[in-house]
């Protein structure tokens, strides 16, 4: 089949490096024509394990070609597949002025019945403006589906070859089977559904995902208060079944480009259809104050709380590991709330040490872990890579100008470090 995928960010070009490894020549389309000339040189955007590879082999062998351009693209393509960004506004409702501007370009371009899907997560209800939009400009037959992704950053080309599920939202018998078509070569369960009941598989599932971490969170909190132990208390949890230990998680919060937009978004969602979605409100308000509450941990260190001078040490800063990505990091909420405290800040991380400084010009950024400890009054590990669990910690003991660790992900063994003589502080231990 011939595909134009359209946007260049991660969904997208995940999307185009698959669907052109499976076969399919590939027009992977963005408006950003830097973007797309720094593609077709081989340099990516972002890091994401594995794409590189997926990106130049395909390109190589020419299934897969890089474009700004509608008309090049457009009326060689079955599918259009939509992945563009639907970033928050600021009172939570997602923009739609690029899905809008996709879409409508797209339109002008078709040439013979073209299926659009979308990719991109769109609040419900806006499916029929989208049509109407298209509609306006297209001359000939086309079609519209519902088609969201579920891919993760940092797994994100094995999510996308190995899915639990795809979904395809559409009444349209032939749409339906294009898209059947198009993912033949991929597992997981076919979900055949309606536009509307697609969008919302999308928006439940990331805002379920977002409920049990901040459950996870909430729990830690009361084990706080309690003096139970989080990890013992959800180990017990998630060895039911039907419960499931997975995003049962506690720690400094979920960030991302996905789970706090989409929660809000989805919220907004409700109240736009007169649904008062309060849980997820508190989901939300749960996951900010686990900044606050971790930030009072490190002060209550501190004599008189005060974090003035202090000297501190930050491994992570992505929002999660195997990413440069630092939307919405929770370390980088915790950086900026320490500067402003007077804390002097110095940080590291595999991948998301040049995305941080951008957005922090004040921190300081050290050239590895070891550096990052060193002279510390104190250590916050933010982002749980490999490296940083594995670190020769006696090591650490000695070059730290007192030995306190802060474990915003629950990822260190804290009897082992007390043995060794740090001050342990997790989330709910
Ligand atoms: C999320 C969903 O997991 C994907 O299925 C979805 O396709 C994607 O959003 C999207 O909508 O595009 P992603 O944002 O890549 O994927 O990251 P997650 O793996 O979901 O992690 C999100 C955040 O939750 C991270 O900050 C992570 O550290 C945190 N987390 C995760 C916890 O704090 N505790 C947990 O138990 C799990």
């Amino acid at each position: 089949m011939t595909i134009t995928v359209v946007g260049a960010g991660y969904v997208g070009l995940v999307t185009a490096a698959v669907f052109s490894d499976l076969g399919n020549k590939v027009f992977c389309l963005d408006f950003d024509a830097k973007r797309i000339e720094n593609l077709k040189r081989g340099k990516l955007p972002f890091f994401e394990p594995q794409l590189d590879d997926y990106l130049s082999k395909n390109f190589s062998q020419k299934r897969l070609f890089f474009t700004t351009s509608y008309s090049e693209s457009v009326p060689k393509s079955q599918i259009i597949l939509v992945c563009v960004g639907t970033p928050p506004k600021e009172n939570g409702e997602a923009n739609l002025t690029y899905l809008f501007n996709a879409v409508e370009e797209t339109a002008k371009h078709l040439s013979g019945y073209t299926l659009i899907a979308i990719k991109s997560t769109i609040p419900i209800g806006f499916e029929d403006e989208i049509e109407s939009a298209a509609k306006k400009f297209a001359k000939t037959r086309f079609e519209f589906a519902s088609c969201p992704e579920f891919l993760r950053e940092g797994t994100a080309i094995e999510d996308t070859l190995h899915p639990d599920r795809i979904v395809i939202g559409t009444s349209s018998k032939k749409a339906q089977k294009v898209l059947l078509e198009l993912h033949a070569p991929l597992g997981g369960e076919r979900i055949i559904c309606d536009t509307r009941s697609a969008q919302l598989i999308k928006y439940a599932s990331n805002a379920l995902l977002a409920t049990k971490i901040s459950f996870a969170n909430a729990i830690a909190n009361i084990c706080e208060k309690t003096g139970a132990d989080v990890e013992k208390v959800l180990s017990g949890v998630g060895a039911d079944k039907r419960l499931g230990r997975s995003f049962l998680y506690p720690g400094v919060g979920y960030g991302g480009s996905c789970l706090p937009k989409d929660v809000l978004a989805f919220a907004a969602v409700g109240d736009h259809f007169n649904y008062n979605f309060d849980l997820l409100k508190t989901v939300h308000r749960i996951n900010e104050s686990q900044i606050d509450f971790f930030l009072n941990k490190i002060k209550s260190a501190f004599k008189n709380k005060s974090l003035v001078s202090k000297k501190i040490g930050i491994l992570g800063l992505s929002f999660k590991p195997n990413t440069d990505d630092i939307r919405e990091a929770p370390a980088i909420k915790i950086i900026k709330r320490l500067i402003q405290e007077g804390a002097e800040v110095t940080a590291f991380d595999p991948k998301a040490n040049e995305n941080a400084k951008q957005e922090i010009p004040e921190v300081i950024i050290a050239k590895d872990e070891y550096e990052t400890a060193k002279q510390k009054d104190c250590l916050l590990l933010l982002t749980e890579w490999p490296q940083f669990i594995q670190m020769d910690y006696e090591k650490v003991k000695t070059i730290m100008a007192s030995p306190i660790l802060f474990d915003g992900r629950n990822a260190l063994h804290k009897e082992k470090l007390e043995s060794m003589g740090f001050k342990y502080i997790g989330v709910g231990r």
